[in-house]
């Protein structure tokens, strides 16, 4: 206790929003950003999950665009409006006036360095709030990032994951703020997809059936692309470490996140080799224990 979400729904982040609710992670607030679809449909997504949890949490949007690029989407992955485009009912919820940033950098001061943050979408969010609040890694005490690769497996260019490749200058600023930051890259989560039989069957419960309803699409476009049959859960994942830091294998790890280069730009470099001479920044996930994971999984969409 106390988390923000920050987050680009997407059917990934819906899971880790359902799960985080479910698994009593301790939200306290979910911040909005762009990303796999543009802010206003991040937005009216985490809006149609909070009304479809009957959640009281509030909802801050954050930035409509990256810190410096034109924003890129993942409309073939999550469909148009982010939630493989099905049907839902009428919004009768609303979001709040204040933006993300400055409800980071409030709670921050309220909590009084218990905050915890899990981000996993673009860090356009944090890094604003990174730079009208310089104290806030003094403020936050934990720091979980769904983003990066461990070894350059890009997913959206050839080395750029889509989360730091959305916002590069964003993820290198984060990087170099000076917190410890639990990394959750995106190679584990490729190899730890989740059986889409450990979705309840239909009529279980409106959460799952809905989730099982939005996550169709990423499933055909997962097996389109990898030939395997199964539930893409990235931001899963990291809400997993976020609850039970153990659920994985770790490396403690300097990196940093590059702004340049035609080919590697968004790529996160990091220092195996300790070459650099830095202090790791980085306690990255090499791997999952996918038993747990699943078990997890279960547990959040079994629930009743
Ligand atoms: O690369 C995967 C990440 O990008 C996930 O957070 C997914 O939701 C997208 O935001
Ligand atoms: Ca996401």
């Amino acid at each position: 206790m106390p988390w923000i979400l920050d987050t680009d729904p997407g059917v990934d982040d819906a899971a880790a929003l359902i799960a985080a609710e479910r698994l009593s992670l301790g939200l306290t607030a979910i911040t909005v950003v762009h990303g796999n679809v543009p802010l206003q449909n991040t937005v009216a997504n985490t809006l149609r999950l909070k009304q479809l949890l009957g959640s009281p949490l509030p909802v801050y949007p954050g930035a409509e665009r990256p810190l410096l690029q034109e924003p890129c989407h993942a409309w073939e992955v999550h469909g148009r409006d982010g939630l493989g485009d099905q049907e839902w009912p009428k919004l009768t919820v609303h979001a709040e006036q204040q933006h993300a940033a400055l409800h980071i950098i409030d709670a921050a001061h309220r909590f009084g360095g218990a905050l915890k943050i899990l981000a996993v979408g673009p860090l356009t969010n944090i890094a604003l709030a990174l730079r009208l609040e310089p104290k806030l890694p003094d403020l936050v005490q934990r720091l979980v990032v769904m983003g990066g690769t461990h070894s350059g497996r890009g997913n959206t260019s050839m080395v750029g994951e889509f989360n730091f490749y959305a916002d590069p200058e964003a993820a290198a600023m984060v990087l170099a703020a000076g917190w410890k930051i639990q990394l959750i890259p995106w190679e584990p989560t490729l190899e730890n997809l989740v059986p889409v039989d450990m979705l309840p069957a239909p009529g279980a419960d409106p959460v799952s059936d809905a989730f099982r309803r939005i996550s169709a699409h990423l499933v055909r476009r997962v097996k389109e692309r990898t030939g395997v049959e199964g539930l893409l859960m990235c931001d899963f994942a990291a809400l997993g470490a976020a609850l039970d830091p153990s659920i994985g294998a770790t490396q403690e790890l300097y990196g940093a996140v590059e702004t340049e280069g035609r080919y590697s730009r968004g790529l996160l470099a990091l220092d195996y080799a300790g070459c650099s001479g830095q202090e790791p920044n980085l306690s990255v996930y090499t791997q999952f224990d996918r038993g747990r994971l699943t078990a997890l999984f279960a547990e959040a969409f079994a629930k009743e």
